[in-house]
C-alpha cells in the first residue's frame, strides 16, 4: 500500500446528505481508505462497505478493529449492492453512498498501471480480474479503440491515436504505461504547452473501459434504487462529466423531471411514480479551502436524493458496449 493518505472529498456534505443516525444501516459502495465509512460509523450507524479492490483490506482491518460490531467489508463491484445487502441479513437500508473513480492509493501505486507519470505494467484493473489495459491496446481493432478514446476520453484525435497504437504494436506489443504515454504524446504532436499531459484523455478512456466504470455506475444506481428503504438517502460524488451526466440523467428521470415529448413527438404520460425526491437542486461542489487543499476536490460534484415509497423502475436497457 502507498503511504499517501486518500483525503475523502466533500466529506461534510456527504454526511449532511446521508444524515446517518444510531441504528441506521448505510452501504458505503466505494470503501477505499474508509474515510466516509469512519465518519458514518462515528454517528452510531452501521456500515456495510463494498470495494472491488482487494488491496483495501488493511484499511478495512483497521476499521474493523475500531468498530468490530458495526462494520463489514464485502469484496464486490457495487453493481452487487443488492446481493451484498441481502446477504447481510439486515432488514432496512437507510443510506447508500458512491464516491466514484480511483483512489489516490491506486493512482500512486505504479504497479497498478493507472498513471502516465509513473512507469508500471499497463494494467489499470481496480480488481484483479478481467481484461487489462495492455489486453485492450494490443488486442482491439482500430474502430473500437478509437471509439473508446472518443467516447470515454473525449479525445478529439481518437482515430490518429488508434492508428499510432496499431502501427507500433505491429512491431512490439505494449507492456508499460510510459511506453504507451510516449506513443500517444507523439501521435498528438507533443506537449506544445498543453495544460494537461497529452495522454490524459487516452488513459482515462482505457481506465473506464477496463473497469466498465460507466456501466457499473448505471447498475449501481439501479441497485441502490431497488434496495433503499422509503426515506433512505442516496449520495453520489463524481469526478468528471461523463459520470455526472449519468447521475444527473438518472435522478432527473427518477424524480419525474425528465422532459415530456414535444408536440411533434408526443409521448404517453409516464405511469411510473418518482422513486426519488431530490435533496437539493443541481450539484454541490467543494468550497475554496477544500479545493486549495486537495486538487482532486476541484472536479468533484455531489448529488443527493431521498427514496420515495414508489416501486423501483425497471432497469434501463444498457448502453452499447464499446
Ligand atoms: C475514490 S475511492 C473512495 C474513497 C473513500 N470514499 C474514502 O473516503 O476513503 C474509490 C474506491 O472505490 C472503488 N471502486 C471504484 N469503482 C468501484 C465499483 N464499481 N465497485 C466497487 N468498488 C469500486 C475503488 O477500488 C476505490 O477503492
Amino acid at each position: 500500500m502507498s503511504d499517501a493518505p486518500h483525503a475523502p472529498v466533500l466529506l461534510a456534505e456527504v454526511i449532511e446528505a446521508l444524515k446517518p443516525a444510531p441504528g441506521d444501516v448505510v452501504i458505503d459502495t466505494t470503501f477505499g481508505a474508509g474515510g466516509y465509512t469512519r465518519a458514518i460509523l462515528a454517528t452510531g450507524a452501521e456500515v456495510i462497505a463494498l470495494d472491488r479492490d482487494p488491496t483495501v483490506q488493511p484499511h478495512a482491518d483497521a476499521v474493523a478493529a475500531d468498530f468490530p460490531d458495526r462494520f463489514q467489508l464485502v469484496r464486490t463491484p457495487f453493481s452487487g449492492l443488492a446481493q451484498a445487502f441481502a446477504d447481510s441479513g439486515k432488514a432496512r437500508l437507510d443510506g447508500a453512498v458512491f464516491d466514484i473513480g480511483v483512489s489516490s492509493m491506486q493512482l500512486d501505486q505504479a504497479e497498478r498501471g493507472f498513471s502516465f507519470m509513473r512507469d508500471g505494467p499497463l494494467d489499470m484493473r481496480m480488481s484483479d480480474e478481467g481484461e487489462t489495459a495492455a489486453d485492450i491496446v494490443n488486442g482491439w481493432d482500430h474502430g473500437p479503440l478509437a471509439h473508446i478514446f472518443k467516447l470515454y476520453g473525449e479525445e478529439r484525435q481518437s482515430g490518429r491515436v488508434a492508428t499510432a497504437i496499431l502501427r507500433r504494436r505491429a512491431e512490439q506489443p505494449f507492456t508499460r504505461t510510459l511506453d504507451l504515454a510516449e506513443v500517444v504524446e507523439k501521435a498528438l504532436g507533443g506537449r506544445r504547452g498543453a495544460p494537461i499531459h497529452p495522454a490524459t484523455r487516452v488513459f482515462q478512456a482505457l481506465r473506464i473501459a477496463v473497469n466498465d466504470e460507466l456501466g457499473e455506475l448505471e447498475r449501481g444506481l439501479e441497485a441502490a434504487e431497488a434496495t433503499l428503504a422509503p426515506g433512505g438517502r442516496l449520495a453520489v460524488v463524481t469526478f468528471h462529466s461523463l459520470e455526472d451526466r449519468i447521475v444527473k440523467a438518472f435522478l432527473t428521470e427518477r424524480t419525474g423531471n425528465a422532459p415530456a415529448g414535444s408536440r411533434h413527438a408526443p409521448i404517453a404520460v409516464d405511469p411510473r411514480k418518482p422513486s426519488f425526491a431530490l435533496q437539493f437542486k443541481g450539484a454541490r461542489e467543494a468550497g475554496e479551502a477544500e479545493r486549495a487543499a486537495n486538487p482532486r476536490a476541484r472536479s468533484a460534484k455531489l448529488r443527493a436524493a431521498i427514496r420515495t415509497e414508489a416501486p423501483a423502475w425497471a432497469p434501463e436497457k444498457r448502453r452499447m458496449a464499446a
